[in-house]
């Protein structure tokens, strides 16, 4: 694998949900060439079975180690679930970052002892969830919340109408009437709704975003292996979707709050290769 402290990050995620965590990654580490990847094509993995998710995540990694990327941040927590430990396993000198439910510093902070967590299926079928339960949330009573829909309206860009509204309100009313002060986003679509539930809770309740702790622990094992890049030259960023191009790119800028170049891919047997371009036969070389 590439050791270079020029080489990329990795990110990825079933599709927009994992720019929250390359938002707090562009913040903590400007100087680092990104590599995105946003399956699409299978979004949403959270109703999926484990095994499907998994193999998922194995033929993005490839694809991104294939790209040179130096560190991979599977910035999705239902692939961190279905995948992370198989990944380490797997891809034993690659550095990988992922994502659990940030139940620890919920335990830590809660006064009522009440504390919601909202998560995809996957994320609370997984041996990662119920061993941050079993650690850290002793003497807590957590209260699951799979929002069903709800990583859909954020892929669509609706980030505030309606729909998204009554998801998340049959999610959080009857948390504040069991007396929850602490909500954990365990799906790293549900940041870029944070404001509207920040509304339904009140300002009194607590909504944790782990992503710039996960950012921080980039940052850190960077450094404990020599691999943060300095400056010199400008980061680049570069984008894959598996899904179609366009409504990807148009979401970006207001997602992310930046953009870059868009290749589009597609799957196949397991692996990712780029979506071959549709040829026009207009601009084929005429023959007599
Ligand atoms: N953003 C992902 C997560 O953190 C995946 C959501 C989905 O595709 O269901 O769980």
């Amino acid at each position: 694998m590439n050791l270079s402290a020029d080489a990329s990050i990795g990110v990825f995620d079933s599709g927009v949900g994992g720019l929250s965590v390359l938002r707090a990654i562009r913040r903590e580490l400007p100087a680092e060439h990104i590599l995105y990847v946003a399956d699409q094509a299978h979004v949403p993995y959270g109703p999926r079975p484990l095994e499907e998710v998994r193999a998922f995540a194995e033929g993005i990694t490839r694809f991104l180690l294939a790209r040179g990327a130096k560190l991979i941040v599977v910035a999705c927590n239902t692939a961190s679930a279905a995948a992370l430990h198989a990944l380490r396993q797997e891809f034993p000198h690659v550095p990988f970052v992922g994502m659990e439910p940030a139940v620890k510093p919920a335990a830590e902070q809660t006064r009522s002892g009440v504390v919601g967590v909202l998560a995809t299926p996957a994320t609370f079928q997984g041996a990662l969830y119920a061993s941050v339960v079993e650690r850290f949330a002793e003497g807590v009573k957590l209260l699951p919340h799979t929002c069903p829909g709800l990583v859909s309206q954020i892929e669509q860009g609706n980030l505030n109408g309606h729909e998204t509204r009554s998801i998340l309100e049959a999610a959080l009313l009857p948390m504040l009437e069991e007396g929850a002060d602490t909500i954990v986003l365990g799906c790293t679509h549900y940041p870029f709704v944070m404001p509207l539930i920040q509304e339904i809770v009140g300002p009194s309740v607590r909504v944790i975003d782990p992503s710039p702790a996960i950012a921080r622990q980039t940052r850190r094992l960077l450094e404990m292996r020599g691999l943060l890049r300095s400056a010199q030259a400008p980061a680049s960023l570069n984008f894959f979707t598996t899904g179609p191009l366009q409504p990807f790119a148009m979401l970006l800028p207001r997602l992310l709050g930046e953009t870059g170049p868009v290749v589009p891919l597609d799957w196949k047997d397991g692996e990712l290769v780029e979506r071959a371009q549709m040829k026009s036969h207009k601009e084929k070389p005429y023959a007599s």
